[in-house]
């Protein structure tokens, strides 16, 4: 049966009869539901293990009073081979779909209040797990790594098998790239206060509301790890990029404001992980073709 057909399904079995598509992002697609929840629905297989995991770390994330709602998972149900949840609504709506409508001031307000979110999450920690990814890819078991270095040594060359090739004709030195990351991750901390990272912290995945407000981060996912809070700031200044309605002067301007915040480190962060990120992201020439290109000009301006 068609994905379409099992969504039409899934909508009969929820009596949704006009379904009103609220956000997609790569995943999964979420649909209104009733007047507080919603429907999302997955695209492809996901491990059952890992979404109950999920379920625990939004409640767990929950009980931590930050200035944002996270998403609460109701239900995990499945149809055929489709797996949905049914969620709490969320207020707001994605930054990435409301920022290019905004004037310089509330852009820079906007991009504030941005920053200023992701920070909460500094002493969101987990001490007593290991360093690296608190979900596993589908028939992995997880890696406990004793250091964030040997996670990032370990997991960022992961696709290298399948990209190198595409990669050496992009113009990339793979063996150079590798071993210039390899010496670079030293600058990283080697064992830093074991904090939860989003690691998907970018405007596609962080809800804003009428004030400009953050109303809620959500996509808590396998790019979500125990390690260096920097990783999380570092991304929401990367990430902007990814966009071309971000200037260049706000691009500046946000970074201006982590360095005051974090000094030189978060230029390190930016660099490093801006590879790590890269590496991984380097399998999704064709169902992401932003985000390949992004990791390709990332890549060649660190080979600079
Ligand atoms: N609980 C929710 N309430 C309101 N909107 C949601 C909710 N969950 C997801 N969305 C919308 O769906 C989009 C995709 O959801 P997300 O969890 O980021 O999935 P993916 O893993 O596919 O990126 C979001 O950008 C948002 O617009
Ligand atoms: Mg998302």
């Amino acid at each position: 049966m068609s994905r379409l057909t099992i969504q039409q399904e899934i909508f009969s079995i929820l009596g949704i009869k006009e379904p009103v598509l609220l956000g997609e992002g790569s995943e999964s697609q979420a649909y209104e539901y009733t007047a507080d929840k919603v429907v999302k629905i997955y695209k492809g297989p996901v491990e059952r293990d890992n979404l109950d995991h999920l379920c625990s770390i939004y409640a767990w994330l929950s009980t931590h009073h930050l200035p944002f709602a996270v998403p609460e998972i109701y239900a995990i149900e499945q149809h055929e081979d489709t797996v949905y949840l049914i969620e709490k609504k969320l207020v707001g709506r994605p930054i990435s779909t409301v920022y290019a409508r905004l004037q310089t001031n509330e852009r820079q307000r906007l991009l504030s209040n941005y920053l200023k979110a992701v920070r909460h999450l500094q002493g969101v920690t987990l001490p007593t797990q290991p360093y690296g990814s608190i979900f596993h890819a589908p028939g992995q078991s997880p890696v406990p790594y004793q250091s964030w270095r040997q996670f990032l040594r370990e997991t960022a060359p992961l696709k290298l098998p399948q990209t190198q090739d595409d990669l050496r004709q992009e113009g990339i030195d793979v063996a150079r790239l590798l071993e210039t990351f390899l010496q670079d991750i030293e600058n990283v901390p080697d064992t830093p206060e074991k904090n939860f990272v989003h690691g998907d912290y970018f405007f596609g995945n962080v809800l804003v509301d009428d004030k400009l407000k953050i109303s809620a981060v959500l996509d808590v996912s396998w790019w979500s790890v125990v390690g260096d809070h920097l990783m999380d700031i570092a991304g929401a200044v990367m990430f902007l990029d990814l966009y071309e309605y971000v200037t260049p002067q706000e691009i500046t301007s946000l970074t201006r404001q982590a360095l005051a915040l974090y000094g030189p480190e978060i230029l390190t962060a930016i660099r490093v992980y801006g590879v790590y990120y890269s590496l991984l992201l380097s399998d999704c020439k064709l169902f992401d073709p932003a985000a390949y290109s992004w990791s390709i000009k990332r890549l060649r301006e660190y080979m600079q």
